[in-house]
């Protein structure tokens, strides 16, 4: 990457190290710069201090990142050699949500919300383990290791309006580079 110094070099904005000018997120208008330097990032070390508080302890702001930021990207969970056999499993507790992250028989990789379709009760409460299926521990109902619900026991004994929906779990996007394993809730997070 480009020395940042030589960048703001080139602006009319003098460079000093943390001036709030040049602290900056994404793409800055530099006064004076040429039109490729204006398309560059300055880094963001996170040595800056901000005078507003707000920002650490607003739940509002909270909210707002979760939404703008972290159901959009791709998020690092792991390695492919925590999952070394089929149905090899990790749980990523992430926000408000848990996700299962588990190896199939093909050798591919799947990730499934952590929550059993019929009154939400988490399936797994381990961070790591092996399963040939996902049992619920309320009512056993059986998920296969992409989350599909292969079995409501008893099934007779449920009112109607608990079987009308669709049962399977709602699988979100995984992938992996160099064996790094990362999840994205936003199907179309692009690459990154
Ligand atoms: S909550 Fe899972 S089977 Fe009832």
């Amino acid at each position: 990457m480009d020395d940042p110094k030589i960048t703001m070099a080139q602006s009319d904005v003098p460079y000093t190290p943390f001036h709030p000018e040049h602290a900056v997120y994404g793409e800055k208008h530099i006064p004076g710069a040429k039109r490729n330097d204006q398309k560059r990032l300055y880094v963001d070390f996170g040595t800056e201090r901000h005078d507003d508080k707000q920002r650490y302890t607003s739940s509002a702001v909270m909210t707002l990142e979760w939404q703008k930021i972290w159901r959009k990207a791709w998020i690092l969970c792991g390695h492919e050699s925590d999952l070394p056999e089929v149905g090899s499993f990790m749980k990523v507790d992430f926000g408000p949500e848990s996700i299962l992250v588990v190896r199939q028989a093909d050798q591919s990789l799947k990730a499934i919300y952590n929550v059993c379709q019929h009154r939400g009760m988490q399936l797994e409460a381990r961070d790591f383990g092996t399963n040939v299926r996902f049992n619920c521990p309320f009512h056993l109902w059986q998920y296969d290791l992409a989350g599909k619900c292969i079995k409501v026991t008893d099934r007779e004994s449920f009112r109607a309006e608990a079987l009308d929906h669709d049962l399977d779990i709602e699988q979100i996007r995984v992938d992996s580079w160099k064996g790094w394993i990362f999840i994205s809730m936003d199907r179309d997070a692009a690459p990154s």
